[in-house]
C-alpha cells in the first residue's frame, strides 16, 4: 500500500473513533444523579468470578458479604447472583471482551463483585481481545476507580481517584498500525470526564475532612490531554475552598511515595488513567503488595468492585487455585459495604483484615498447601470480625505498630 493509501485509511478510521467520542460526550451529558441505594426496594449483587484464579478467591469473599448482608437478603432487601460467562475461554470463543449475555446479566444489577479476568497480550496463546476489566468500565461507565492504601505506622493515608474510562485506555484497542513502520495510539480527555472524576476526588477530601488532593499528571510533555485534566482540576477546585491541592507530575510524584519525608503528607489524589494504573501498583507494594489491595470502580449507576492483582492462572494449571490469597477481594467487599452505606460493617471488616493479615496472623496464605485455604481464611476473618475485643485488640495493634516505627 502506498503511504498515501495509508494516511487515507488511517484518517478514516480517525473519523470514526472522533465521533464515537463526541457520541459519548452527548451520553456524559445527560448522564443522571448518583443512584441513592437506601430507595432501592432490593439491591441485586452480582458476583462474577473472572477466571484464573478469580472463582475462588470470589467466593471466599462472597462468603463474607454474606454473612455481612445476612439481615438485608433474608428480608429480600438485597439478592446476590452469582454471574459465569467471563471466563478467557469464554470470551476467546466469541472474541468479545464480555459476551453479550453476560454483559446483560451484569447491566442487571446495581452492584458487581468481580474476581480477576486474564487480559491477554499481543503474542500470548489468546487472541488479543480487549480486557474485560477495561471493557467493563467503559459498558458500565464505571469512571472513578478508588483505591485507598493505608500504612498506620508509616503515617500512610492514601485515596487514589483514578479516572477509569478515558485517558491512554479509552482506546488502548484502537490504535493503528498506519503503516508496518508507523504504529499510533491515542489518548482521550472529555470535559465531562476530567470534572466528574476531579470532583469526586475533591468531594472525597472534603467529605472525610483530609481536605487535601494531589493533582497528578504529566502536563508538561502531554500538553494536550494531561493539560486539559490539569485546568479542569483547577476550575473545579474553586467549588472546594476549604481544601488545599497542589499538582504534580508523575515522575517525581512516583519518587516522592519513596520518601519517607514527604510521602506521610499526601492524602487524595486524582489522576489519569495509566499513570493511576502504574502508580497505585506501586502504592500497593508499600502496604504490603498487590495482594492487599482493594478497588472500587464507580460510576453513577453501577458499581464493581475487585481487587487490583490478575488472575494467576498458573495456580490453577497447578492445582494449587484453592491456598490463593482471598483478601483483596474481601478488602473490595469492606469498600462495597462503606459504598452502599453499611459504614460500620465496612469499619468493622477493615479492623478484622488488618488483625488478620498484619498484626495477629494465625493462619497464613502462602498459595500453596503450605498455608490455610482462601476458605479457612475467609472463616478467620469472620471469626475475628465478631470477636466482642475486636476494636479494642485493633488499637492496641496499631499504636505498637506506630511505636515501633518511631524506634
Ligand atoms: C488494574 C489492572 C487492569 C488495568 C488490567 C488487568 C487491564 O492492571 O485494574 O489496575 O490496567 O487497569
Ligand atoms: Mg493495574
Amino acid at each position: 500500500m502506498t503511504d498515501e493509501k495509508a494516511i487515507k485509511e488511517a484518517q478514516e478510521k480517525f473519523g470514526l473513533l472522533l465521533r464515537n467520542q463526541l457520541n459519548r460526550v452527548e451520553r456524559l451529558k445527560k448522564e443522571g444523579d448518583w443512584i441513592d441505594y437506601s430507595k432501592l426496594d432490593k439491591m441485586i449483587i452480582g458476583v462474577c468470578g473472572g477466571d484464573g484464579i478469580g472463582p475462588y478467591i470470589s467466593a471466599s469473599a462472597q462468603r463474607v458479604m454474606e454473612f455481612l448482608l445476612a439481615d438485608k437478603i433474608k428480608a429480600g432487601k438485597a439478592e446476590i447472583r452469582v454471574i459465569d460467562g467471563l471466563t478467557i475461554e469464554r470470551r476467546a470463543q466469541v472474541m468479545k471482551a464480555i459476551p453479550d449475555d453476560t454483559l446483560e446479566e451484569l447491566k442487571q444489577c446495581h452492584i458487581i463483585l468481580k474476581g480477576p479476568t486474564t487480559t491477554p497480550k499481543k503474542g500470548d496463546e489468546w487472541p488479543n481481545i480487549e480486557s474485560a476489566n477495561v471493557a467493563m468500565r467503559k459498558e458500565l461507565d464505571l469512571f472513578a476507580n478508588v483505591r485507598p492504601v493505608s500504612v498506620p505506622e508509616l503515617g500512610i493515608d492514601w485515596t487514589f481517584f483514578r479516572e477509569n474510562t478515558e485517558g491512554s485506555y479509552a482506546l488502548g484497542s484502537e490504535g493503528m498500525d498506519v503503516t508496518p513502520d508507523l504504529a499510533m495510539d491515542f489518548c482521550v480527555a472529555t470535559k465531562q470526564g476530567t470534572e466528574r472524576i476531579t470532583r469526586a476526588g475533591f468531594e472525597h477530601a472534603k467529605k472525610t475532612g483530609k481536605n487535601y488532593v494531589s493533582v497528578i499528571t504529566k502536563a508538561n510533555v502531554i500538553k494536550t490531554t494531561d493539560g486539559r485534566f490539569l485546568s479542569t482540576a483547577e476550575a473545579v477546585s474553586k467549588d472546594y475552598p476549604g481544601v488545599k491541592w497542589d499538582d504534580w507530575f508523575i515522575d517525581i510524584l512516583t519518587a516522592k511515595l519513596l520518601d519517607p519525608a514527604r510521602r506521610s503528607d499526601f492524602r487524595v489524589f486524582v489522576l489519569p488513567n495509566l499513570y493511576g494504573d502504574i502508580i497505585t501498583d506501586e502504592a500497593a507494594q508499600i502496604q504490603g503488595g498487590v495482594g492487599t489491595a482493594g478497588s472500587a470502580n464507580l460510576g453513577k449507576r453501577y458499581a464493581m468492585f475487585e481487587a487490583i492483582h490478575g488472575s494467576a492462572p498458573r495456580m490453577v494449571t497447578e492445582g494449587r487455585a484453592q491456598y490463593a490469597d482471598p483478601s483483596s477481594m474481601i478488602k473490595a467487599v469492606a469498600m462495597m459495604m462503606d459504598h452502599i452505606g453499611e459504614t460500620e460493617k465496612a469499619r468493622k471488616l477493615g479492623m478484622a483484615l488488618d488483625i488478620c493479615c498484619q498484626f495477629e496472623k494465625r493462619l497464613r496464605v502462602t498459595g500453596r498447601s503450605t498455608g490455610a485455604t482462601g476458605n479457612e481464611f475467609a472463616d478467620y476473618v469472620m471469626d475475628t470480625m465478631q470477636r466482642e475485643d475486636l476494636e479494642k485488640a485493633w488499637k492496641k495493634h496499631v499504636d505498637a505498630a506506630v511505636a515501633a516505627a518511631k524506634n
